[in-house]
Order: structure tokens, then sequence, then C-alpha cells
């Protein structure tokens, strides 16, 4: 075998996030510098040597040459196996329910999650372990020692030919590849935990419709073999279903600005009964019924009230958890039934533990993230089986399942403003400015007569292996019990952005006005004075409302 030393520059980048490196297209270009963070991975995961490594990603822009890099690097340094998604896709928890099924050691998936492809748009490698999950600080730490000290990659010559458009078995350079199909695994997992036949049921009922939008992401593939060829949904229901290098131009984040083939679906009078939206990769999920929007939280504490009812959990349901900005609608569902619950910083990997020591079986985020304990990343196709498994068992609509829950629990109503497009400083004095002030906070009275019952900054224990961690978020509570959270997104790859989140509980929000923005106005409103965020930032209004 013939392994060449080439020669790369040793990282200066500033440390990967939570999501592994996430970058401009332009600088993964840079000679080298794939090279680079890959070589570190190799160096800095042990097991892969001899073990088995799963590949793949959402298909986007630079994923081919990318892959193939990649493949020839493993070969070079000892990699024992590499599975590949055929045509190198693979979404987010497919490589997860891979890497748990057929005991890899890791996983290397090509994304950036939600951000725009093509020449112009946001590459990504993310790294995953054992157990199927985003490699923990420890792993990403080293990585990233290792990436900073790096002057020579290893790469055998002949990479390149492999054929990734078919399933089959080869080698390079002595290294086993077996080209793998992206879905079967996944499927095979879905109908280990959701009623088949009853899901079937509700689509040949022919009074129940949905549409599924792929956002030309990775999840077209998987959406059209499990909703249209296994559960009957006709041709069609999935629209955007052919994966794209540019996602088509788009921006495929699925909530209701960037999903915007979907909402004018729904909104339409004859408009399906379901709609679901999901992302570059396939982690995140939107839920929408005919002119019906389901908040994030929302949908969680949904699920945690239906959980019970899915095979997959009957009987075995412990707890649930939610980051901290999510709305605490999925804490009366707990409360009700029983469950534990959990408060976690935002990021997927604090869940982990969690799920590993059986502690919760659902989890969430309020950026359209959700999963169980199948995997160890959130599942958006999980989530529209999930929700389509209530709508199967009820026969109602996707309000009236809603409507129902705050009848029965009361309604957070929720919202998240995000100040985006700020200056590194700008987003920094912000959080600074708040983290100063969070002794005078409390008593104070705000604008529009509320006052500050509480402010402090939200710092997180594992509870089970102790790793502690601060920083995570500016909480302030205002006296009748609503919440008003700060902080700086951790994802972008340039400037910064501030993450504002609203919420207030009503118990009886079914006699109350249902203008989302307008129960919320005085919140979005103190949420500013308090952060001061106009005289720091220049702005007056949130560029985006969630
Ligand atoms: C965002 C979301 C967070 C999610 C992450 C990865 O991170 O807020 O919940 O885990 O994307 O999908 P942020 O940009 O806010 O740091
Ligand atoms: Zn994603």
């Amino acid at each position: 075998m013939a392994v060449l030393e080439e020669a790369t520059t040793p990282f200066t980048d500033q440390r990967p996030g939570t999501s592994g490196l996430r970058k401009t297209v332009a600088q993964f270009s840079q000679p080298g510098y794939l090279e680079n963070f890959v070589q570190a991975i190799f160096d800095a995961v042990p097991e892969l040597h001899g073990g088995t490594l799963v590949l793949g990603g959402d298909g986007r822009y630079y994923s081919d040459p990318a892959l193939r890099t990649i493949l020839a690097m493993a070969s070079a340094s000892g990699v024992g196996r590499v599975l590949v998604g055929r045509r190198g896709l693979l979404s987010t928890p497919a490589c997860s329910a891979i890497i748990r099924r057929r005991q890899a050691v890791a996983g290397i998936l090509l994304t950036a999650s939600h951000n725009p492809g093509g020449p112009q748009g946001d590459f990504g490698v993310k790294l995953n372990t054992g157990n199927g999950g985003p490699a923990p600080e420890g792993v990403t730490e080293a990585v990233y020692a290792r990436s900073r000290e790096l002057e020579r990659y290893r790469i055998v010559a002949e990479g390149g030919e492999v054929d990734l458009e078919r399933e089959h078995e080869t080698q390079i350079a002595g290294m086993p590849v077996a080209v793998i199909d992206p879905v079967a695994d996944y499927k095979a997992l879905m109908n280990e935990l959701f009623d088949f036949d009853a899901l079937r049921g509700l689509f040949a009922s022919g009074r129940f419709s949905m549409v599924f939008d792929a956002m030309h992401a990775v999840t077209g593939p998987y959406a059209k073999a499990l909703l249209e060829d296994e559960l009957g949904a006709p041709p069609g229901t999935v629209i955007n279903g052919e994966p794209r290098p540019d996602f088509g131009g788009g921006h495929p984040d699925p909530n209701p600005t960037r999903a915007v083939d979907l909402m004018a679906r729904m909104e339409a009078d004859d408009g399906p009964d379901f709609g679901a939206a999901s992302d570059g990769d396939g982690d995140r999920n939107m839920i929408v019924g005919r002119r019906f929007f389901v908040s994030p939280p929302d949908s969680l504490a949904v699920l945690a009230d239906h959980l019970d009812r899915i095979p997959g959990y009957r009987g075995r349901v412990m707890g649930v958890a939610r980051s901290m900005p999510t709305s605490r609608a999925v804490d009366r569902v707990a409360r009700a039934h029983g469950y534990e619950a959990f408060e976690t910083p935002t990021g997927w990997k604090f869940f982990g533990n969690l799920l590993d020591a059986g502690r919760i079986q659902l989890c969430g985020e309020e950026s359209f993230g959700t999963s169980s304990d199948h995997v160890r990343e959130k599942d958006g196709l999980w989530a529209v089986l999930a929700w389509l498994s209530i709508l199967a068992e009820r026969r109602i609509s996707v309000e009236a399942v809603v409507r129902d829950h705050w009848a029965r629990f009361g309604r957070d109503f929720y919202t998240r403003h995000d100040y985006e497009g700020l200056t590194r400083e700008q987003g920094d004095r912000v959080i600074q400015g708040l983290r100063d002030k969070l002794g005078e906070l409390p008593g104070a009275l705000t604008g529009p007569g509320l006052r500050v019952s509480g402010a402090d900054e939200f710092a997180y224990t594992d509870p089970i292996d102790g790793h502690a961690i601060e920083g995570q978020g500016i909480r302030v509570t205002l006296e009748d019990g609503s919440r008003v959270v700060y902080r700086l997104s951790g994802t972008g790859t340039q400037g910064a952005t501030l993450r504002v989140y609203l919420e207030r509980w009503q118990g009886d929000a079914l006699r109350h006005n249902d203008e989302l923005q307008e129960v919320l106005g005085d919140l979005a409103q103190i949420s500013r004075e308090i952060a001061e965020v106009q005289a720091i930032t220049g702005m007056v209004a949130p560029s985006l409302v969630v």
C-alpha cells in the first residue's frame, strides 16, 4: 500500500462547535484544510484503528470530493472498514442508527445541517462516536488539540475510484468498503418502534392526507421509502424529495419562514390534514396542521403525553428532557404522568448521558428537534411517524389534538426572537451587560409594569457523570411567572445571533386571545429593555421571529 504523506498547515481556527467543524465551502476548499481536520479525527479516536466507520452526509455541494478524500485517508490511517451510504447519502439519525446497529466505533457526517449549500454555502464535518451520538467534549477537544499541531496527513493514492452509485463491497488499498442502502437500517428500526399497520390504516381510510417537504435535502429518499412505499401514502405526498447539492437554492430549515412550499399548501382550503418538513441532514422537524402551526415545545409536550401508547415505548417511559430555552410545557406532562423531567443546556449532546443511562426516553429542543432513545441524534422522520401514530389513534385534526392538550394542561405561549447579523462584539456586550446586572434585576419594575422576580445564568451539572458547565444562557422571570431567556447562537459561521426566548403560561388559554405575538408583546418589549438591545445593536426589532 502506497501511503503518501502530504503537508498541511496546523489549524489556527477557532474551536469546532457542538456540531463539529462547520465553515463555508470556500474555507473547506483551501488546500489541506479538510485533510487536517480529518487526520486529527483519525489520530484522536484510537478506536478507529481496526474499527468500523460509518460515512455519509446530506449530499450538499463539496460532499463528493470530501467523501473520496476521507475514504483514502481512512485507508492510510488503518481504519478497519467503512460503511458509506449510496450516493454519499446518510441522514444524521440514520447514521446514528447504523452506528448502533452495526457496532461501528464512529461516524463522520458531511453536513452543515440547515445552513444553505452550494459553492457559496456552508459545509461541515461532524464526528459521532460509538453510542451513535455527537462526539462528547473530551473527544472534540482532543481532535481540536491534534488539529493544531498536525503538519502532515496520510492518504493512499487510490481512493478516488469507488463507485458510490451502487450498493456493493469493495476495498481501498486493502481496507474493506461497503456502499450501503442509506435507508434500510433506518426503516427497519422505525418498523420496530411504530405500528406500521395502524399507520397504513390511516392512509387507507381515504379521509386523511399529508404532505412532507424534504426541502431538496437528505430526507427525500427516506420519506418516500417510508411514507409512500411502506405506509401507502399516495405518490406526491413527499415534495421536494430529490436531494440536490444546493438544496434547490433554498435554505433547508424546517420553520414557517423557510418551508414556504409546505406552508402554502397547508394554508389552502382543501389543504392536507397534516404537514411536516425536515432540514438538510434530516434531524429537525416541523409539524403543522391545516392552517395551524404546532410550536416545537408544544409538539414535544404532545408527544410526551402520547408516547406510552406507541408500541416501542409502552410501559417503559421513565423520563423526558428539554433544553433550557424550550418552553416548560413538557414539564407539566411529565408531572401528570409521573415521569422525571430534566432541563439541559442547548445542544443535543447534553441528552446523551441521560439517554444512555435509561433516565429519559424522549427529549427535544425548541429549535425543531425531537427524538427518543432509539438513536442518539434528533430525528425528523421519527417525529413525523410519532405524530402519525397519534393521528391514527385519535382520528381528529392536528389542531384538535393541540387544543385538547391546552385544555388539559394550559398553554405555554412561546416564541423566539432572533437578532441576526450582529458583530461578535455586540453579541458579547448584550450577554455581558445582562450578566453584570443579574444582582440588581430582581424587583426592578419594567416599562410595561411587570416586576422582575428572578434572574440567573444557567449552569448545568450532568446528573450521570457530574460534568459541570456554566454560562448557558441568561434567564429572567417576571412576577406573573413568564420567562425571558437570552443566549448567543453557537452554530453560525460568521458574526453573532442573539436568541431571545419568550414564554407565558395561561391555564385558561382557550378562553383568551389566540394571537401569540400579541399575548407576548409586553414580554418582547421587556426583553429588549432589560438587555438594552437597541442601544447595543441598533436593532429595534428582531430580524426573525419563530
Ligand atoms: C441551534 C439550536 C440548538 C440546536 C443546534 C444544532 O443552536 O438553537 O437547539 O441544538 O442549533 O441543531 P444555536 O445556533 O442556537 O447555538
Ligand atoms: Zn440538522
